[in-house]
């Protein structure tokens, strides 16, 4: 039998509340070997060994905690007895630590995120199925190699893509654009595609030592928007991620704002607040190419890759290279 380790660092998935009742609850209260006992099933599937890193809500999780997550993985994946990872978190800033995982793991065994939308305490709570599923998910020799990946509702995402999509439905998750990498039916697991980004062993972060990530931070246009929020950030930030408008536009004062920082220093990345759709260089809203595109990227994980290159390099032509490839 394959040994499965869970990494559990909290989240609804260990929450509890009012017997039966969805809303409510505190995240991150009971431990994983409680959530395990409660799904008898997943000692069929492989064996276990479990890890309770941390036990917070995923609203308090932090960069300094990222790097504990990633450096504690890539401790455990050095053990050959250990065959693949299962990590339980909240699922509200799931796609961050997704991401953040994908690029800084150093290792082709199969890393699954799960979590849960409804408490361990209600009326068909879903995460005892979800884990149940990550962990034959993380047994699977498909899932070799295919860097990290999430597990909702019968649903296999990359760390990449994934994105919450719902506040409210258990069904919560999404590919940004491109669907999603499989589906699973119990512990059958059925793959449709890979992800052809940059991931873990191939990802030039998930060989360096980590220790600390530089500031960056996330401006939000909105109709009026003045360029002091800008300027404010720029003070103790090395970065900014633009969350613009359409294609990631903004108007004239955000424009010459950006240019002004940027040759002062500042690096930013245009990003959209639309959910859907591609960044790419725009000669009309960034006329001296003083911004690089996030693609694909939401936001937050614009922020992610900003921070991890910035870790390695200030230089802009260098940083667009890895936004290209990653
Ligand atoms: C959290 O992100 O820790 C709370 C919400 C959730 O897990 O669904």
């Amino acid at each position: 039998m394959k040994k499965v380790m869970i990494v559990a660092t909290g989240g609804t998935i260990a929450g509890t509340g009012k017997a039966g009742k969805t809303i409510a609850y505190r995240a991150g209260e009971i431990t994983v070997d409680e959530i395990i006992s409660s799904t008898p099933i997943i000692k069929n599937i492989a064996e276990i060994e479990t890890c309770q890193l941390m036990n917070v809500d995923s609203n308090e999780i932090n960069t300094q905690m990222w790097i504990e997550l990633a450096n504690k993985i890539n401790e455990i994946v050095k053990d050959d007895s250990i065959d693949g990872i299962v990590v339980t978190h909240g699922t509200d800033t799931l796609d961050e630590t997704a991401y953040f995982l994908t690029l800084t793991l150093n290792t082709d065994k199969p890393v699954i995120m799960t979590g849960a939308m409804r408490p361990a305490t209600a009326t068909s709570a879903d995460g005892p199925f979800n884990l149940y599923q990550a962990i034959s998910l993380a047994v699977s020799p498909q899932a070799m190699n295919q860097g990290v990946m999430c597990l909702f509702s019968n649903t296999i995402y990359s760390g990449r893509d994934i994105q919450k999509v719902s506040n409210y439905k258990i069904d919560a998750f999404d590919h940004k654009n491109f669907g999603c990498l499989g589906y699973m039916q119990d512990e059958e697991v059925y793959f449709f595609t890979t992800s052809f980004k940059k991931h873990t062993i191939h990802s030039l972060f998930s060989k360096l030592p980590l220790t600390a990530l530089p500031l960056v931070a996330i401006a939000y246009f909105y109709a009026g928007a003045s360029a002091s929020i800008l300027y404010h950030l720029a003070k103790d930030h090395q970065g900014i991620v633009l969350v613009g408008s359409g294609s990631g536009n903004y108007n004239h004062e955000w424009m010459m704002a950006i240019h002004d920082l940027s040759q002062k220093g500042i690096i930013f990345v245009r990003s959209s607040r639309i959910s859907r759709g591609i960044v790419f260089d725009d000669e009309i809203f960034d006329p001296y190419h003083d911004c690089i595109p996030a693609n694909t990227l939401s936001p937050q994980k614009a922020r992610v890759l900003l921070m991890l290159a910035l870790s390695q390099t200030v230089d802009k032509k260098h940083i667009r290279i890895i936004f290209d490839e990653y």
